[in-house]
């Protein structure tokens, strides 16, 4: 009972605070070079990153054998492992021995995109993705290896193509573009689905064969739109991921501007990338925010966004699913407002979730993963105290 009032404390709180740093409206930009202070969010109700201490732009992790492995885009697709997700990260090898067997358009075949790593029966399955910025001709490739030592990975090519290519001629493909692969099994059937997509009608599920290396019915896919933003002509949404919890399908995904900073100039404050989320009880949807807006009507939750004028354009982003003893791990880059803004030098960063009747926030700071709910739970009469005074003082505000 205590533990019910203390959480639910706690969980209105970071939900107050979470709902209290949604991005304010575009500033707008005065004519010349804008003030900083007008493109970045200062908000301090948005924690800070645990930092990853890796330059990685879309990481990807999975744990596995009580090690972290972080894939990444660049030549042969680098991968890295690490104790902590703080680092030190050592590269382990690349997953690719040279360039992808795949030919698309103008992709460079020797640097892919977008890795995401999934694990089965001691197989490991790396859906990557060759594409050109700005460009429809994509393909997303799979790679398969039974270890993670270094040595070299079957690249079996093609699982989907758009722009051109086998199979880019059938519907979802011909209005879609086929990058940042993501991956989720059905939790009771154990049915694999690849998600993708981008800017061309956004974020799509195709279901996989059993072998998980080519889609179903490749001439009449069984394809679900995910998430869409409807009466736009740009609809920036890309870099899903999908998770599964206490009966829940949650996707995730990076809503705004990711890149080119340095190059193009920052869009008004709040455009940049940040990472938003909606869930279902059904793995193919549809899928709605927490105020019940549907993902197809340009809905998503924002959990993470810019903040402290040091966190700039979090996005890319993956979960690490906990357990009964450990919380979910959000996991993303960004750009260190003080470090630069070239694409290479995007951080690793990760905060730990927490959830409010079914709806994830993060929490600040790095969380001692003991107990069954960790150590969120706010311990003494003090604590609570605040807490409670802290609660009934944003309420009233509210
Ligand atoms: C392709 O990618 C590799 C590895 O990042 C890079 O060295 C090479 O210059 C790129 N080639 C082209 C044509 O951009
Ligand atoms: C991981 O590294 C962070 C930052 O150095 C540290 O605070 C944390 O205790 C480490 N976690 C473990 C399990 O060692
Ligand atoms: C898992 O792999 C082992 C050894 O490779 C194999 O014998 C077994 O049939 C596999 N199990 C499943 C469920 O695929
Ligand atoms: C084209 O794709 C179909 C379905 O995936 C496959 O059966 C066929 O072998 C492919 N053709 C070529 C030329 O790769
Ligand atoms: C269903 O979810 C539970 C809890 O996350 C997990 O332990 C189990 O492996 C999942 N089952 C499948 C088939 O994915
Ligand atoms: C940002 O970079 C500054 C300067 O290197 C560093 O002191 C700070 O810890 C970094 N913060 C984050 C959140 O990356």
């Amino acid at each position: 009972m205590f533990h019910y009032w203390r959480s639910l404390l706690v969980g209105v709180l970071l939900n107050r605070l979470v709902e209290a740093s949604q991005p304010s409206r575009p500033s707008g930009t005065p004519d010349g070079q804008p003030k900083l202070s007008q493109v970045y969010e200062t908000t301090t109700a948005i924690s800070l990153p645990n930092v990853g201490n890796l330059q990685v732009h879309d990481p990807n992790i999975i744990f596995w054998d009580d090690h972290y492995y972080l894939f990444k885009g660049g030549q042969y697709i680098p991968f890295f492992k690490a104790a902590n997700m703080s680092g030190p990260w050592t590269q382990v090898g690349t997953v690719l021995e040279g360039e992808s067997i795949i030919h698309q358009g103008n992709s460079n075949r020797s640097r892919p995109w977008a890795p995401t790593t999934v694990e089965r029966n001691g197989t490991f399955y790396c859906y990557y993705t060759l594409s050109t910025s700005g460009s429809q001709k994509s393909a997303i490739g799979v790679a398969t290896s039974t270890t993670l030592d270094g040595s070299s990975w079957i690249d079996h090519g093609a699982v989907i193509r758009t722009g051109e290519g086998n199979g880019s001629d059938i519907w979802p493909f011909t209005v879609t573009n086929a990058i940042d692969a993501s991956f989720v099994q059905d939790n009771l059937t154990g049915k694999a689905y690849l998600n993708y997509g981008s800017f061309w009608h956004d974020i799509w599920q195709v279901p996989l064969t059993d072998d998980w290396l080519s889609i179903e019915s490749p001439q009449k896919p069984d394809a679900r739109q995910l998430t869409f933003i409807p009466h736009k002509v740009v609809r920036p949404q890309e870099g899903s991921w999908m998770s599964y919890r206490d009966g829940y399908y949650y996707v995730w995904f990076s809503h705004g501007r990711c890149c080119n900073f340095d190059k193009r100039g920052f869009p008004d404050r709040g455009n940049e990338y940040s990472i938003r989320v909606g869930r279902s009880r059904d793995v193919r949807g549809p899928f709605v925010d927490r105020t019940g807006k549907s993902l197809l009507d340009g809905g998503g939750t924002i959990v993470y966004a810019s903040n402290h004028g040091l966190v700039y354009a979090p996005g890319g982003v993956g979960v690490l699913s906990g357990s009964s003893s450990t919380l979910d791990l959000l996991y993303y880059h960004y750009l260190n407002t003080s470090v630069g803004f070239r694409d290479d030098q995007a951080q690793l960063g990760y905060s730990y979730l927490q959830y409010y009747h079914g709806w994830p926030v993060v929490l600040d700071g790095i969380v001692a993963q003991s107990g069954a709910a960790g150590a969120f739970r706010l311990r003494d009469p003090w604590s609570i105290t605040l807490c409670f005074g802290f609660w009934i003082y944003v309420i009233c505000r509210g």
